[in-house]
C-alpha cells in the first residue's frame, strides 16, 4: 500500500504569506514495497478543503501527467491573488497502476502588490539622530470589531525588529523578525493568523520594536547602518462574514512611548528596568494619553517581499549543569556551566527588593581562574541587565538580542541561586533535522555533535561565521564551505534561497560578490576574493544538487553570469591577477597553519584564485546546460579551461608537484579536477608525503580543509582520510573534541596546552568552518551521496568506505524523497549493511565483497533477489544497481580486502 505524505509548498508545511507565483509543490511516496514508485500524478486545487471533491469547484486540475516528479512541480493554475489561500491534494499512480490521494493540505499568498499596503512606516520621533543606544518604543493601537469576523492576518515587517502583541498575547513564535536583508534592497514581512486572538468588541494592538541590525551595532561598523531609529510597518487585515474587509494600518494614530527596555543591542545586550513597565499597555482600554502619537516615515524603495523560508524560532531550552560561586564577599558572582556553546539567552528567574540589578554575562569558556573569558568577544558587550519591581517572583528574558556562550555569570544576584535560576533557550532559523550520523568511535560522535551546534548558532536567518564577538556577519566564504554538510544535517533549501538573494543585493555593479552578505558597509574592498566570493555559485548549485531546485539556479543565473564575466575581466589568460586590478588578494586559505602569518597560510593566493575560477566557470558550465542555455556554457567552458591551463602552465611541474606544495594546493589541483590525467596520482602521492611528514596532521585552512578527506579517500588513500580525522592533537577535527569543545573551533589551535588562548582578537570557539568535514563523514564513511546527474537524491550512490578502525557506522538522510539510510557493522571479517531507499527512487550501491557472489540479501544470494541488479565489480567492492526498499547485505570478506 503507498501512502502520500510531506505535501509541502516551496519547501514548507501549509506557509501563511508567500510571494512566489508560481510555487512547487512536493510530496513522499510512503511504501514498505521494494520498486515503489511513481508513474502518474494528478494536483488538484480548490478554494477550500471541501472543495477538493467537487469537480466543478476547482481552481486548478493538473490532470493526470505521466511523470515520475514528486518534487518542485509547480502550479500551474490561474494566477493567485494577494491573501488568497487554495488547497490542494494530490492522487499518485504506482508502479502497478495503483491510484492513492493524499489528504489536502493549503498555502496562503501574502501580500503581492506594493499597492496592498495600506500601512504607513511608523516610529517615534523622539528618537532621530545619531545616538549610542535607544530605548524600545512601545506602539498601540485599539480597534472595535462590530461584525462577526471569518478571518483575521497581520502583515508586519521592521527596521529594525518588531514583536507583537494582541490583548496581552504575543502573536507568533518568530523572534528577531523581520530577520536581517540588505533593507536598502529588500525588507521582508511576515504573516500572521490572528483569527483567534480576536474578539469582539474592543481589542488592542501593540508592538515593540529593537533595534536589531537595522539600527545597533553590527560587527565593528558601529550603529544605525540602515536607519536612525527602528521602523515599524503592519497592517492588520479583517474579513467578516458578510463579506467585508477592514484594514488596521499603522499611522499616525497610533500611539507610542518607552517602557522598561531601555536598551537592546545585539553586540551590546538588554538593559530592562521592570519598575517601568507599562501594565496593560496591550490591553483595551489603557490609559495612553500621555503617550506621544506616532511618526510617520517617508516610504522606502526597497521591496516588500515576503519571508518564503524559516523564521528563527526558540528550539530547545538548556538547564545548567553546574553553579559555583566566585568568592568576592562584596559582589558574589556566580558561574553557571550549561554544558553547551549555545546561541540563545537565558531566562532569569528572581526574588527581590525594588531597584536591585541583576547582571548577566555571557561567555564562551572560563579563564584558568575560573572566570568568563570574555577577550575573545572584542567590543560586544554581552551583558543583560535587569531591575527587579521587586513584586514576588520575577521571570525575564531578553528580546531583541542572541548571545554566543556556555557560561553565564549573575552579579548581584539576591540570595543564593539554584538550578532554576535561570534556563537557556537556544534559537536558530527553523530547519527541520534532516540527518544523523553516528559511529563506533565516540569522539568523532561528538564531533559530529558539535558540527550541529555550530550549524544551529550560526543559521540565524542568515548564516554567520560566529554567534558571539563584534562580527556576526554572513561571511561568503565561511557559508560556501559549509553548505553541503549543513544540507545533510538539515533543511537548508529556504534558508540559503534566502540568503542567495541577500548576496546579490550585496554584489557590486561590475560583478563582484562582496566577503560578506549582507553588507552593511563592513566589506568596502568590492570582490571577497577566491573561496569567498565563489559562494555566488557554489550556494546555488549545491542547493540544486541536494535538492534539485532548478528555480534558485534560474533565479540568480544572470547575478552568477556577472561574477564570472568579472573574474575573466580581471584575470590574463585564464589566471587570477586580480591584485593587478582590485589591489586585493584575497584571504588566502584562511587560518592554515602553514604560512606566515598564522592567517592566511603558505597557499599562494593567485593558485587558489585560479583554481576557483575553473572551478566556479565550470560549475557554471553545468548551470547553464541545465538552464538550456547552450551557447552560454561553451563559453564558460572556454573560460573554465583557459584557466585550467593557466593553472597547469603556471603553477603544475611534469612530475606532478605543485608550486609551494602546501596539502591545499594539492587538495584544490584535485578536487577541481585540474590536473592532467597522467599526474593525478603523483599529486595525490605528494599530498600524502606532506601529511606523512607532518605525522598525520593537517596544514590546512579554510579553503583546503573541506576537501581534503574527499580527495584522499578519491583518490584510493582512505587510510590517510582516516589517520587525519583520528587524528587527536592540534592541527586536528578532533584536537578540540578531546580539549571538551561542543561546538567548532574557529582555529585549530583555538586553545593549546603550551600556548593557552590564541590572539583574542579573533578566537571563537563556534565557527562552523571546519566541520565541513561533516559532508565526507555521511558520505563515506556512512555511505550515503548524491548522483549529480539525478539531483536531490533522486538517484543516490551509496558508497561507504569503512575504515580507521571503526566497527559501525550509521547515517541517515531525510531528502525531498523520504528517509536515505545506510548502517553498516564490521566484524570477524563480515560486514553487515542495513540501507532503505526512499520510494520513487533508485541507488547505485557498493557492497565492500571480493565480487557479486560473496554478497547476500536477507540471507539470500543477491542473483536470487529481485530488484538487485548487478554491475559490476570495482576496486573491492560489487556494485549493484537496487530500488526502492529495505535491504539487508552481509558479505563475507577476507582479510585482504
Ligand atoms: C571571520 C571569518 C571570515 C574571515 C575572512 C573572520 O573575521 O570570522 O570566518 O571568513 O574573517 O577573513
Amino acid at each position: 500500500m503507498t501512502t502520500i505524505s510531506h505535501l509541502t509548498c516551496e519547501y514548507q508545511t501549509n506557509p501563511l504569506g508567500i510571494d512566489v507565483l508560481q510555487p512547487r509543490l512536493s510530496w513522499q511516496l510512503q511504501s514498505e514495497r521494494r520498486g515503489a514508485r511513481q508513474t502518474a500524478y494528478q494536483i488538484l486545487l480548490a478554494p477550500s478543503e471541501a472543495e477538493l471533491d467537487m469537480d466543478a469547484s476547482l481552481l486548478w486540475d493538473s490532470g493526470k501527467i505521466q511523470s515520475d516528479q514528486s518534487i518542485h512541480v509547480p502550479y500551474g493554475g490561474p494566477s493567485l491573488g494577494s491573501g488568497q489561500r487554495v488547497y490542494w491534494k494530490v492522487r499518485v499512480w504506482d508502479e502497478a497502476g495503483e491510484e492513492t490521494e493524499s489528504s489536502s493540505a493549503w498555502w496562503e499568498m501574502g501580500l503581492l502588490e506594493r499597492n496592498d499596503w495600506e500601512a504607513q512606516w511608523i516610529g517615534a520621533s523622539f528618537f532621530g539622530g545619531p545616538r549610542t543606544s535607544s530605548p524600545s518604543p512601545y506602539l498601540r493601537k485599539e480597534f472595535t470589531l462590530q461584525k462577526e469576523l471569518v478571518t483575521a492576518r497581520l502583515y508586519a515587517t521592521a527596521i529594525g525588529l518588531y514583536e507583537c502583541y494582541l490583548n496581552g498575547v504575543r502573536i507568533g513564535e518568530a523572534l528577531l523578525t523581520p530577520g536581517w536583508t540588505d533593507y536598502c534592497k529588500h525588507i521582508e514581512y511576515q504573516v500572521y493568523d490572528m483569527t483567534e486572538l480576536l474578539q469582539q468588541g474592543p481589542n488592542a494592538f501593540g508592538a515593540i520594536l529593537g533595534d536589531g541590525w537595522g539600527v545597533g551595532h553590527i560587527a565593528w561598523v558601529g550603529r544605525q547602518r540602515y536607519a536612525d531609529r527602528p521602523q515599524f510597518l503592519a497592517q492588520i487585515v479583517l474579513i467578516y462574514s458578510d463579506g467585508s474587509k477592514e484594514i488596521i494600518a499603522t499611522d499616525n494614530t497610533w500611539k507610542v512611548t518607552t517602557g522598561p527596555i531601555l536598551e537592546s543591542d545585539m553586540l551590546m545586550g538588554e538593559s530592562y528596568d521592570a519598575r517601568r513597565e507599562l501594565i496593560g499597555w496591550d490591553r483595551a482600554g489603557y490609559d495612553d494619553r500621555r503617550w506621544w502619537s506616532a511618526e510617520v516615515i517617508a516610504d522606502h524603495d526597497a521591496a516588500l517581499v515576503a519571508t518564503n523560508g524559516p523564521t528563527v524560532k526558540r528550539q530547545e531550552a538548556l538547564r545548567p549543569l553546574k553553579i559555583r560561586q566566585i568568592p568576592d564577599f562584596v559582589n558574589p558572582r556566580w558561574i553557571f556551566d550549561m554544558g553547551q556553546n549555545m546561541v540563545g539567552w537565558v531566562r532569569l528567574c528572581v526574588r527581590g527588593e525594588k531597584g536591585r540589578t541583576v547582571t548577566i554575562r555571557y561567555a564562551e569558556t572560563l579563564n584558568p581562574d575560573g572566570t568568563l573569558y570574555t577577550t575573545n568577544l572584542r567590543t560586544a558587550r554581552n551583558t543583560d541587565h535587569y531591575t527587579l519591581k521587586g513584586e514576588g517572583e520575577e521571570v525575564w528574558e531578553p528580546h531583541f538580542l542572541f548571545h554566543g556562550f556556555r557560561y553565564v555569570e549573575l552579579l548581584g544576584f539576591p540570595g543564593v541561586p539554584t538550578e532554576e535560576t535561570i534556563i537557556g533557550f537556544v534559537i536558530h532559523s527553523e530547519m527541520p533535522s534532516t540527518g544523523m550520523f553516528e559511529c563506533s568511535d565516540p569522539l568523532i560522535n561528538q564531533l559530529q555533535h558539535n558540527i550541529v551546534w555550530g550549524q544551529k548558532g550560526n543559521f540565524v536567518d542568515v548564516p554567520t561565521d560566529c554567534p558571539q564577538r563584534d562580527e556576526r556577519l554572513g561571511w561568503t566564504g565561511d557559508a560556501q564551505v559549509f553548505i553541503r554538510t549543513a544540507a545533510f544535517n538539515m533543511n537548508v533549501a529556504s534558508f540559503f534561497t534566502k540568503w542567495a538573494r541577500d548576496l546579490e543585493d550585496a554584489q557590486y555593479p561590475d560583478g563582484e560578490y562582496p566577503a560578506v552578505a549582507p553588507n552593511p558597509s563592513a566589506w568596502s574592498i568590492g570582490d571577497g576574493g577566491p573561496a569567498w566570493a565563489d559562494a555566488g555559485v557554489i550556494v546555488p548549485w549545491t542547493i540544486y544538487l541536494c535538492y534539485g531546485d532548478v528555480s534558485l539556479l534560474e533565479a540568480r543565473y544572470e547575478s552568477m553570469q556577472r561574477f564570472i564575466e568579472f573574474l575573466s575581466e580581471t584575470s590574463k589568460n585564464g589566471l587570477r591577477c586580480y591584485a593587478e586590478y582590485t589591489g586585493w588578494h584575497g584571504f588566502g586559505d584562511w587560518l592554515a597553519l602553514d604560512g606566515s602569518d598564522g592567517r592566511e597560510g603558505g597557499t599562494s593566493k593567485e593558485l587558489i584564485g585560479t583554481a576557483f575560477y575553473a572551478y566556479s566557470s565550470r560549475l557554471l558550465v553545468n548551470i547553464a546546460r541545465i538552464l538550456g542555455k547552450e551557447e552560454d556554457s561553451i563559453r564558460y567552458s572556454d573560460l573554465s579551461e583557459k584557466a585550467r591551463h593557466a593553472f597547469i602552465q603556471r603553477f603544475v611541474r611534469e612530475d606532478g608537484k605543485i608550486e609551494g606544495g602546501t596539502q591545499t594546493s594539492y587538495v584544490l589541483a584535485l578536487e577541481f579536477e585540474l590536473l592532467p590525467q597522467e599526474l593525478r596520482h603523483l599529486a595525490a602521492a605528494e599530498l600524502v608525503r606532506n601529511i606523512r611528514e607532518r605525522d598525520n596532521h593537517l596544514s590546512t585552512g579554510f579553503v583546503g580543509t573541506p576537501y581534503i578527506n574527499a580527495v584522499l579517500s578519491k583518490m584510493g588513500h582512505l587510510d590517510t582520510a582516516y589517520a587525519l580525522l583520528k587524528q587527536t592533537t592540534w592541527p586536528s577535527w578532533l584536537y578540540s573534541v578531546t580539549q571538551g569543545a561542543t561546538t567548532i573551533w574557529e582555529r585549530w589551535d583555538g586553545w593549546t596546552h603550551d600556548k593557552g588562548f590564541q590572539d583574542p582578537s579573533m578566537n571563537s570557539f563556534n565557527h562552523y568552518a571546519y566541520g565541513a568535514v561533516g559532508a565526507w563523514m555521511y558520505a563515506v564513511t556512512g555511505g550515503i551521496d548524491l548522483d549529480p546527474d539525478q539531483p536531490g537524491y533522486k538517484h543516490i550512490i551509496m558508497h561507504p568506505l569503512p575504515g580507521g578502525g571503526l566497527t559501525y557506522a550509521t547515517a541517515e538522510l531525510h531528502s525531498m524523497y523520504g528517509m536515505i539510510r545506510s548502517a553498516w557493522r564490521q566484524e570477524n571479517g563480515a560486514f553487515d549493511w542495513q540501507i532503505m531507499i526512499p520510494p520513487n527512487t533508485s541507488a547505485t550501491i557498493y557492497v565492500p565483497a571480493k565480487d557479486a557472489s560473496h554478497v547476500t540479501e536477507n540471507g539470500h544470494p543477491v542473483e536470487k533477489v529481485g530488484g538487485i541488479t548487478f554491475l559490476r565489480t570495482q576496486n573491492g567492492s560489487a556494485v549493484f544497481d537496487v530500488r526502492a526498499g529495505s535491504y539487508s547485505f552481509s558479505s563475507q570478506l577476507d582479510k585482504t580486502t
